[in-house]
């Protein structure tokens, strides 16, 4: 069937431009996933809002529009990205305010304002007034305009918030606050490293047992073959160790986001694109952009490395299967899902659009023809791969390696939904897929 690139198992809009994941949470029952959203133009371009997911399972949706406009003096130029959290029966929304000042600014060291507004709900749709939390006032002198993102958590009973930041010599960095009741924030410190680029959007910040995570998005690292592959980065610094790995190793991941389920499990989604990409995305010319990551969750191994992995609800997704023996060439339909353990070497390939390799410590996919719309090719460094799980969407592919050590996220854009893949070195199964319910209000 010609595929027109509407995914199945993701969260994108029916038009207009989505960015990063923001306010997510489980709340009164449900999985609430707000984003960035440009509703007027695919190109990211018009009012940038906050868009509203919600589920009670992570597999059937109802999209409920728009929650937040960029209708005050605070944030007239953007209802840019935040966090929520969920206090008693109030869930509390954080986010920063964009304001672009009149006059001949650069917009960096002068003319804009970065204010923290938070806004709370009872039902996750119905906001109350905004209120206005920090102004750049009340960042250190040292800091550029470019300041956002708040992500707040609970700690030892008082409050913290991270925000990203770029200093006003070009380093990216955290500022920390902490609060005893959610409105009034105090500065506690800031963190940079060494070599990390020079701004640090969406941070996140959570725990595994002892260890310390902090999340971020940096821009202005210069491209290595290994690592740093994409215009901007996204990492976690593991904080006791000092080191920085990034989260994904494909063409399209930004900017990402966890939060606490009930269970206890740590979720996560990313943005499946980034900004300022030299490739492009083919349905842009019908009218929308972008999706959302498919929700993992995260674990800690052993020695601190965090392993993602596709959220266990999607298993319910799986229908007809057939096994997978080394050396198959089989006829398939998007979406579809491997699952299989991996030879030494291995490789599988998307007839016309992709092949990933394994072979002597390194993993690398390339896509061929024009299905990767200016996208040539990504490198990994594993020094051995055991299994693959592989899940392909109409106009995306997710693979995880070694139980999700490395994770490739990538759009792709094949002419149709019917599909030939072949595979070596990989003893498995293969599953086709149901899609998520979508629903949209009104
Ligand atoms: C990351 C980002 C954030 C900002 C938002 C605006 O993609 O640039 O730093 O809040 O997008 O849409």
């Amino acid at each position: 069937m010609k595929n027109d690139f509407r995914q199945k198992l993701h969260l994108e809009p029916q038009k207009g431009w989505l960015n990063d994941p923001n306010g997510l949470c489980f709340f009164k029952g449900e999985y609430h996933v707000y984003f960035q959203y440009a509703p007027d133009r695919p190109d990211g371009g018009g009012r940038k809002c906050w868009g509203h997911f919600k589920s009670k399972d992570m597999l059937n949706w109802q999209f409920t529009g728009i929650v937040l406009f960029p209708d005050t003096p605070d944030d007239k130029d953007g209802v840019y990205s935040g966090c929520g959290l969920v206090k008693g029966d109030k869930l509390y929304l954080f986010y920063t305010g964009n304001v672009k000042q009149d006059g001949d600014h650069d917009y960096t060291t002068s003319g804009r304002g970065a204010n923290v507004i938070l806004v709370t709900t009872d039902d996750g749709q119905n906001m109350s007034e905004k209120k206005v939390l920090l102004r750049n006032s009340d960042y250190p002198d040292y800091c550029s305009c470019h300041v956002r993102d708040p992500k707040v958590w609970e700690e030892d009973g008082r409050y913290r918030m991270v925000l990203g930041a770029r200093t006003l010599d070009d380093k990216g960095c955290v500022l920390f606050y902490t609060s005893d009741d959610l409105e009034h924030w105090e500065f506690e410190e800031e963190l940079r490293t060494a070599d990390l680029g020079y701004m640090w959007e969406c941070p996140d910040f959570f725990r595994f047992g002892e260890n310390e995570y902090l999340s971020i998005s940096p821009q202005g690292i210069p491209n290595e073959k290994y690592r740093f592959q994409n215009v901007y980065s996204s990492g976690y610094l593991a904080m006791q160790k000092g080191t920085y790995t990034e989260w994904d190793i494909g063409f399209d991941f930004y900017a990402p986001q966890s939060f606490e389920a009930p269970d206890g499990r740590r979720l996560f989604y990313g943005w499946m694109g980034i900004g300022d990409i030299p490739y492009f995305n083919l349905t842009t010319g019908q009218g929308w952009q972008h999706c959302l990551t498919l929700p993992c969750e995260l674990f800690a191994r052993e020695d601190g490395v965090l392993l993602r992995q596709p959220a266990r609800e999607l298993e319910q997704l799986r229908r007809d299967s057939f096994d997978i023996t080394d050396g198959r060439f089989c006829d398939t339909e998007l979406p579809f899902e491997l699952v299989g353990a991996a030879d030494k070497a291995f490789s599988v390939v998307l007839a016309g659009v992709f092949s990933l390799v394994y072979y002597n410590g390194e993993a690398m996919l390339r896509f061929m023809g024009s299905a990767g719309c200016g996208r040539t090719a990504r490198f990994a460094k594993l020094a051995s791969c055991r299994d693959i799980r592989l899940i392909a969407d109409k106009s995306s592919c997710e693979v995880f390696l070694n139980g999700g050590e490395i994770v490739f996220s990538t759009r792709m854009y094949p002419a149709d939904t019917n599909v030939k893949l072949i595979t070596e070195g990989i003893t498995g199964r293969l599953y086709k897929l149901e899609g998520i319910e979508v629903k949209t209000d009104g």
